[in-house]
């Protein structure tokens, strides 16, 4: 956590450059963009819109040394108890063959689980492992939520491209819609399902996964050969013996891998069966690669812990009250959602890790979707609106596709933009449009845009494997930096925990009325609405 000597630091810092223009810092430095921008693993973070400027990025570079960040990525990745509410480590790194010498014996086991994985997908491309029917599986379901599906589903988008093997879909929701929607159209005799529940006790996944189960009954598929159709992905092999999948059909997973961490253990294997062992490969090497990053840059050229700082420096100093992911490539049209959970779930907390109590904001508020349908629609008050934010604009400079004229404008578009959240609209620019307009001088203001939104771009020569598993990476390590200098816990998820609790309590009430009068008069109203209308 940070010492109150570089907090009181920082908050002078921040008093001295609120007052600047981000535009006008870039026109007195002409080497600002060189010196800001740096690079790793493939990604390039462009941080010169962002207002900072060389004293103040030493004072967060010195409040970095002063929590010790690399000290702290040392403990992560060589599997101290880092998730301290549940005695555990964090070790998703090793899942990608980080530092793998420190920790031979879990190494073992994740080599041993990907060689299974590797088996498994290549038995099901090669035809070996065929469906009840004896066709080749044309398609594959993932059911699992959050960490169990925002993942490979987000990454299973991006890498729509690539060639696939298997066609892949998701379902999530535990409203029944999700999969109805979901199966319609698929062929049940050539459908794979992958559970993916690191805990095997997530109502809605156990619940999607009983009626994918029976629609596959419902298909052809015969009670004795479901075996063939259905693999799990967990830690708790015995509910999943319950539910009827044997060990040989089950995918471990660990307890010191976080869900919203475990992209790359077996809760990935949609991936793999999607688009190929080889593409799951070199998604790990891009993380891995972004950890060797991590580990080996000095704090000032360090991707994931710039980004921490300038996320503590927007959130707790210049006060952004909100955070954009603004990706320009459809293809990353799922990395906000991912990112919402491993950002908020991670920090956002109100204690710190000796349990006191944090008076000032945690995690921002993350948000954002693809460009340009945003500009359509959000951008409005991010351009003129009161609220102050920060955003990542995330740029692969390539598109992979034939139409260069339409990559032109949706490139266009995201640059566009930057340099409108830079410069905005001044005072005398307004007044000569509203007079260009015909309109009086006193309509000028609502051309007005104040500009100056500290915003990074983040850059990569494409969308590939490789690319993408170092920008989950780099978001990765930039959420458990933010956790050291804020003094949080990354890893535990106690605030999801009560609404399961309570959920439970009140299915009960909905099914037989009972506990009505124990519910505040709010809720027990909207239960026995719920009641009525379901009679
Ligand atoms: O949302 C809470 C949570 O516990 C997440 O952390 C996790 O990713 C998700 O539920 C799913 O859990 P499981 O994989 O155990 O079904």
């Amino acid at each position: 956590m940070l010492q109150s000597s570089d907090h009181a630091v920082l908050l002078s810092e921040a008093e001295r450059l609120l007052p600047n223009s981000i535009a006008i810092l870039l026109e007195q430095n002409p080497n600002r963009v060189s010196q800001l921008t740096i690079t790793g693993a493939g990604l390039t973070l462009d941080a010169s819109k962002q207002l900072i400027d060389e004293q103040s990025l030493q004072a967060l570079a010195a409040s970095a040394a002063g929590v010790d960040l690399a000290g702290a990525y040392e403990r992560l990745i060589t599997g101290s108890e880092v998730n301290i509410t549940e005695e555990r480590a964090a070790l998703h790194t090793l899942l990608r063959g980080t530092a793998q010498d420190t920790l031979p014996g879990l190494a073992g086991e994740v080599t041993a689980t990907l060689s299974r994985m590797r088996a498994v997908t290549e038995a099901i491309h090669s035809g070996d492992h065929v469906s009840a029917s004896g066709d080749r599986f044309t398609n594959v379901i993932n059911i699992g939520i959050g960490g169990s599906d925002l993942g490979p589903r987000m990454v299973c988008r991006a890498l729509e491209e690539v060639s696939p093997q298997l066609n892949t879909h998701f379902i999530s929701n535990v409203d029944p819609h999700d999969l109805d929607v979901v199966t319609r159209g698929l062929n049940p005799q050539t459908t794979l399902l992958v559970i993916c529940s690191k805990t095997f006790t997530t109502e809605e996944t156990l619940t999607n996964a009983q009626r994918a189960r029976s629609w596959l009954i419902a298909g052809g598929v015969s009670e004795a050969s479901i075996g063939q159709h259905v693999l799990a992905v967990t830690t708790n092999l015995t509910a999943a013996a319950e539910f009827g999948i044997g060990e040989a059909a089950c995918f471990p997973m660990w307890d010191w891998v976080g869900g919203r961490y475990s992209v790359w253990s077996a809760i990935g294997l949609v991936i793999a069966l999607g688009f190929g062992w080889r593409t799951f490969t070199d998604f790990l090497n891009g993380a891995k690669a972004l950890d060797e990053h991590t580990r080996t840059a000095d704090c000032e050229q360090n991707i994931p812990m710039i980004m921490a700082l300038l996320e503590l420096w927007n959130t707790r100093y210049l006060n952004t009250e909100t955070h954009l992911v603004l990706p320009y490539s459809q293809r990353l049209e799922h990395l906000a959602d991912f990112l919402q959970q491993l950002t908020m779930e991670s920090n956002g907390k109100r204690v710190t890790l000796g349990g006191k109590t944090i008076n000032e904001v945690t995690a921002p508020v993350l948000w954002g979707s693809a460009g340009t349908i945003g500009q359509h629609s959000y951008y409005q008050l991010l351009h003129q609106g009161n609220r102050r934010f920060s955003a990542d604009i995330v740029l692969p400079l390539t598109n992979g596709d034939v139409d260069l004229d339409a990559h032109r404008k949706l490139a266009s578009n995201a640059l566009a933009q930057s340099r409108a959240f830079l410069i905005g609209r001044s005072a005398a620019e307004s007044q000569a449009l509203a007079a260009e307009k015909g309109l009086p001088s006193e309509l000028a203001p609502h051309f007005e845009m104040p500009g100056n939104h500290p915003h990074s771009t983040l850059v990569m020569n494409s969308v590939n494997p490789e690319t993408l598993g170092a920008l989950i990476a780099t978001y990765e390590h930039k959420t458990y930096f933010l956790s050291v200098l804020m003094g949080l816990n990354a890893f535990d998820q106690w605030g999801v925990e009560l609404g399961k609790v309570i959920g439970k309590q009140i299915r009960a009430t909905l099914e037989n009325g009972d506990g009505l009068d124990e519910l505040d008069s709010s809720t027990a109203a909207l239960a026995a609405a719920w009641r009525n209308a379901n009679r």
